[in-house]
Parts: structure tokens; sequence; C-alpha cells
């Protein structure tokens, strides 16, 4: 039960990777790997919490999803955040098209976050306005805001590649969660058509390439960021990129212990 040997672990993937010397298309190969092998909380089939839902209560559920809006709600911050410290045309554009999907260009001109947080309330009864977040959710938040507040641009680069790396299983996992949650309250589903449903279904779908909004984004934003990274960027980039990666892999940690920790509350149980 000691986790820290996987950071290790990570850290010495990165130095056998930078060792290298990599062109940007070997660098993001060697990252997506880091990914599929090291980060176990990035993948769908090895997430704490997804794995154990089913063992979870209607209220862990509850507490998770609120927790986690957290990061929803701040992920559009961190974006203006980069497009603030940005100096590359390319990847701002990039940016700029995310934004705009964010303010609703795929979604019927409705936020993501107005789906998100009405969805959660009416359909979901969790509600995501004026709540206070864990320790762990607050640490998350503001370890992401330093990171994208960086003006170095190629390891916000990293830090923009690896959002839209994650994001895809992320949002598998969430989805996963969601509907764990939806069938604790009343047995059902959540329909393609809901409000909920229209919030997933804006980030990922079961469709061919290019139908897949957040593969798409990770596919623009790799040939956006590309023109831009020399080898000697690289270290950089990749300082980025395993900097969010880890802050993400901690948060599905930290924040599995404490719905663990909360059934522990004495109080609670009462
Ligand atoms: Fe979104
Ligand atoms: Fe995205």
């Amino acid at each position: 039960m000691i986790r820290e040997n996987q950071y290790l672990e990570v850290e010495k993937s990165v130095n056998r990777i930078l060792s290298q010397g990599l062109i940007f298309d070997q660098l993001t190969c060697e990252l997506e790997k880091l990914i599929s092998h090291k980060y176990g909380a990035l993948n769908v089939d090895t997430n704490p919490a997804v794995i154990n839902i089913n063992d979870w209560k209607k209220e862990d559920i509850e507490f998770l999803v609120k927790e986690y809006s957290g990061f929803s709600n701040e992920s559009i911050h961190l974006f203006y955040d980069a497009l603030i410290h940005l100096e590359w045309d390319g990847v701002k554009t990039e940016v700029q098209r995310n934004l705009a999907e964010e303010m609703g260009s795929l979604t019927k001109g409705v936020p993501h976050l107005v789906l998100m947080r009405r969805g959660y309330k009416q359909e979901l009864g969790v509600e995501t306005e004026g709540v206070q977040y864990s320790a762990c959710t607050e640490q998350l938040l503001n370890k992401m805001r330093t990171v994208f507040r960086s003006s170095n641009n190629a390891y916000l680069c990293g830090a923009l590649l690896a959002l839209e790396a994650t994001a895809t299983f992320e949002f598998k996992g969430v989805e996963k969660i969601l509907r764990a949650l939806k069938h604790r309250i009343d047995g059902g589903e959540i329909n393609a058509d809901s409000l909920t449903g229209e919030y997933i279904l804006g980030h990922v779908a079961d469709g061919p390439p290019g139908e897949n909004p957040e593969d798409d984004h990770y596919v623009g934003m790799r040939s956006a960021i590309g023109t831009y990274i020399t080898p000697e960027k690289g270290e950089a980039l990749t300082k980025g990129f395993v900097a969010v990666c880890t802050a993400l892999n901690a948060w599905w940690e930290n924040i599995t212990i404490e719905i663990y920790a909360r059934r522990l509350d004495f109080a609670a149980s009462l």
C-alpha cells in the first residue's frame, strides 16, 4: 500500500524518454504509452472509482459526482488561462475552437456547463452550485491553475495535450459513474435526449473517427502543437504533460480514499 512507488516509476520512464531527444511525433507516441502503462486511474478499466462503483451507495456516488463537477467547472477557465499565456497562433486557434464547443457550438448553443449543472440537479439530484469541495479536489484545482498559468509555451502545450489525451477515457469513466447513479436513483437509464445525456454526447460518442468530440480534440491539439515543438522544447512539453497526468491520477486515488474514509465517519453512520 505504498503508492508513491508508481510515481517514481513514472519519473524513471520520463527520464528514459527525455534522454532520447525524440522528435514530436515519437515523443507524443511515448507520452500516450506512459498514460496507458503507468497511470491506472486514467484508464477506464483500472480507474479506482469506476471499478468500485458497484459497491458504492447512492450517497457515495453523489459525493463523487459533486466533487468531479469541481474539475468540470474549472476546465473552461484553464483553457482561458492557457489562451492568455499562449503566443503560438496555431495552438490559440485550436483552444478557441475548443472553447466554442464548451460554449455550445455542438450542443444547440447551450454551454456544456449549463447542461451539466441542470442535468445533475434535475435528473440526478446533485447540486453543483455554491458547493464546498473536499481538500483533495481543492488541491487538484490549485495545481491545475498553477500549471495552466505558466508562461512557458511548451510546458503549457504539454498540459493542454494531456488534458485532451486523458479526456476520452475520463469521460467514458464519468459516463459509467453517472449511469450508475441514475440506476441507484430509480433503476432507469440516462436517455440521449436528457440534459445529462446531451452533456455526455457532447464529449464522447461511440461513432467513427471524427464523430467523437474528445478524440477529435486530441488529434487537433496534437497537430496544432506539433508545428512549434522542436526537440529542445521536448523536455518542457513532457513536464507539462506529466504534471497534468499526475495531478489527475492522484486526484482519482485520493477521492476514492476519501469516499472510504467518509464511510468511517461516526456521525454519518448514526
Ligand atoms: Fe465540455
Ligand atoms: Fe476536449
